[in-house]
């Protein structure tokens, strides 16, 4: 799991982003203070002219600066990816009604309870009946072991009480796993 996750665009991106800050952090006071300067100094019409089209690559790098700064602030620890794939917690929620009918967040019905349930291991919720298939698979619920199952629960996991085709599209499931994460901590 950790192998596949590593790769994700989350890591390379937050990675990438902090690097470009670092050196960019470096580069930016002579950048930002040189055509000021020159601009103050000048007053001729040669240089006023040079003037305002270097403040406007400097102000051009000031934005690169908050751009590279800002999505890697505002998405660190909240993204989650799988195989690739970034998703979108308010369309897993959407997508969530499906389980519904059987699953909610906070009491057994049909099926288990979700809350918990990353880092649990599959088949241990107290108070829910589980088939023998399920107690014994020895699954540790998490972004991929999930993906995994809802993609195919009863190829996943043969002989599972639950009785639901699974989700076939990868990016829904993605949107699902994001918003499962989120709305079972406990
Ligand atoms: C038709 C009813 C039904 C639907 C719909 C359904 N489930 Fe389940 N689910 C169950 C049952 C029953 C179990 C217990 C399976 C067992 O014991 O073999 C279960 C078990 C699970 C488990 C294992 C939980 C644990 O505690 O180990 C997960 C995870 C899960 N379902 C997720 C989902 C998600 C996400 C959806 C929607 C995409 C969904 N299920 C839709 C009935 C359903």
């Amino acid at each position: 799991m950790k192998e596949k996750l590593r790769p994700l665009p989350l890591r390379e991106g937050a990675g990438g982003g902090a690097e470009t800050r670092c050196k960019s952090d470096r580069v930016a006071p002579p950048f930002l203070t040189f055509p000021l300067e020159r601009g103050r100094d000048g007053g001729t019409a040669t240089r006023e002219k040079a003037g305002p089209g270097a403040s406007l690559l400097a102000a051009i790098g000031l934005l690169m600066l908050l751009g590279a700064a800002v999505p890697t602030q505002s998405h660190a620890g909240e993204t989650v990816s799988i195989n690739g794939l970034v998703g979108d917690p308010s369309r897993g929620e959407t997508i969530y009604h499906k389980c519904q009918g059987c699953h909610s967040i906070d009491r057994n019905r049909t099926g288990p309870m979700h809350k918990g349930l990353f880092g649990r291991q599959a088949g241990t919720v107290p108070g829910f009946d589980y088939s023998k298939a399920m107690k014994n698979s020895g699954i540790v619920w998490n972004e991929q072991t999930l993906d995994t199952f809802l993609a195919d629960p009863r190829g996943t996991v043969p002989g599972t009480k639950m009785t639901y085709a699974g989700i076939k599209d990868p990016q829904d499931r993605a949107d699902l796993i994001a918003y499962l994460k989120e709305a079972t901590k406990e």
